[in-house]
């Protein structure tokens, strides 16, 4: 029926420690809930009497037509929950007509997703402190025909995911008695597992000293990031990226005026899901000024909390030109593959249709400020 059904799901098919990966947040876990909460909080004002038998859910992101005003967000690591879950994203993304995200650290390959799912790509940059690999993706996902790089900017170091480190998830898993338990207790998980071996984070072959593990994941990338990265540095990533330059992890507004100083073409509004700093602002609360800040100067998307169709009109009511979903697709695909991922996106579509409607808005592209309540 929903997303929050498909969380289920995927939660019963997954054993904890990886489950709890996906869905978990940092320390307290405030950020994660607020981005939720500041959501649900923003009221709407519809207005009636408007012809929308036949509603237009499209609209323009960086110049291109998207069926909706979404993207699908980069979620690394996600192998850990099925084998190749990045590539029948990608591929549920194509079907429904909205651009894709591949991680950096995601376990299909930049060239896998280009040859094999089609559509509207883009990559998602972390900032690893070994230069050449770095520049080496971004020259990667170019030859591959990228359309836009995001670059990350709010992981300066790994957040503190309180689950993960309870779970073992950061360490090479150590069969415990619970972990074997639970994992034992996942048998359609297991078999994936056993069939094809723990998948790896295909796009940092050739970087680690050892195979990037999976089960690595939250040690070893993290300490593979460059903390001193600065604006200094986005130039060099604007000279050598011809396409849709996009800074995602900007909460304040002064950062988009830099960005687009810096000549970005857009900004995701974002706190990582929850998953960096908690205490970090809400994403749906920081959105408006930072919309006032970019002006027409960038495109600026959001994420964080995004789990019913309405939540991409008030984003679109609250100054982005759309949203990027992390959890919500990702557990439609946890809880049943491609054709999860599909169903994730057509909830949140047939949502999405139906707010329109009842908002007496006939065109996505026309939502505006005035149909939020003060
Ligand atoms: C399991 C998981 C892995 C993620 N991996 C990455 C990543 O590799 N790179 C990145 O920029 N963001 C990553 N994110 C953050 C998402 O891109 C996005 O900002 C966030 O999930 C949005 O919040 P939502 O899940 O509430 O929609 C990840 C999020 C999750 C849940």
């Amino acid at each position: 029926m929903n997303i929050e059904d498909l969380r289920r799901l995927a939660r019963a098919r997954l054993p904890r420690a990886v489950f709890d990966f996906f869905d978990g947040g940092a320390e307290d876990e405030t950020t994660l809930r607020g981005n939720r909460a500041a959501f649900e909080r923003v009221r709407l004002l519809p207005k009636v009497l408007v012809d929308v038998h036949a509603v237009d859910t499209g609209v323009e992101l960086f110049g291109a037509r998207s069926k909706l005003p979404m993207a699908i967000a980069p979620t690394g690591a996600i192998g850990a929950g099925r084998h190749d879950a990045d590539l029948m994203l990608a591929r549920a993304a194509c079907a429904a007509g909205i651009p894709y995200t591949l991680a950096t650290p995601a376990t299909n390959s930049i060239e896998e997703i280009a040859e094999q799912a089609g559509g509207r790509l883009w990559f998602q940059l972390y900032l690893l402190k070994n230069r050449d690999f770095r520049m080496r993706l971004v020259a990667r996902a170019r030859a591959a025909g990228y359309e836009a790089l995001l670059v990350t900017v709010d992981l300066t170091t790994g957040g503190k995911r309180e689950r993960d480190l309870r779970n073992d998830f950061a360490a090479p898993f150590v069969p415990t008695w619970r972990n074997s338990r639970d994992v034992l207790l996942k048998p359609a998980w297991l078999a994936g597992m056993a069939r094809r071996g723990v998948p790896q984070m295909k796009n940092l072959e050739g970087m680690l000293r050892k195979p990037p593990r999976l089960t690595d994941v939250a040690a070893s990338v993290g300490r593979e990031l460059d903390a001193s990265f600065s604006w200094d540095d986005v130039k060099t990533l604007r000279d050598a990226w011809p396409g849709k330059l996009v800074l995602k992890g900007i909460v304040h507004p002064g950062d988009a005026e830099r960005a687009a100083a810096a000549g970005c073409d857009g900004v995701v509004v974002s706190n990582h899901g929850g998953r960096q700093l908690d205490g970090a602002v809400a994403t749906a609360d920081a959105l408006p000024a930072v919309a006032r800040a970019a002006g027409s100067k960038l495109t600026v998307l959001v994420d964080g909390g995004v789990r019913r169709g309405v939540d991409l009109l008030k984003a679109r009511a609250l100054g982005a030109e759309g949203v990027l979903t992390g959890r919500a697709t990702l557990f439609g695909v946890m809880a049943g593959g491609e054709a999860g991922a599909k169903r994730a996106i057509d909830i949140l579509a047939g949502e999405f249709e139906r707010a329109l409607m009842l908002c007496g808005v006939a065109r996505a592209a026309d939502i505006a400020a005035d149909l939020v309540a003060p």
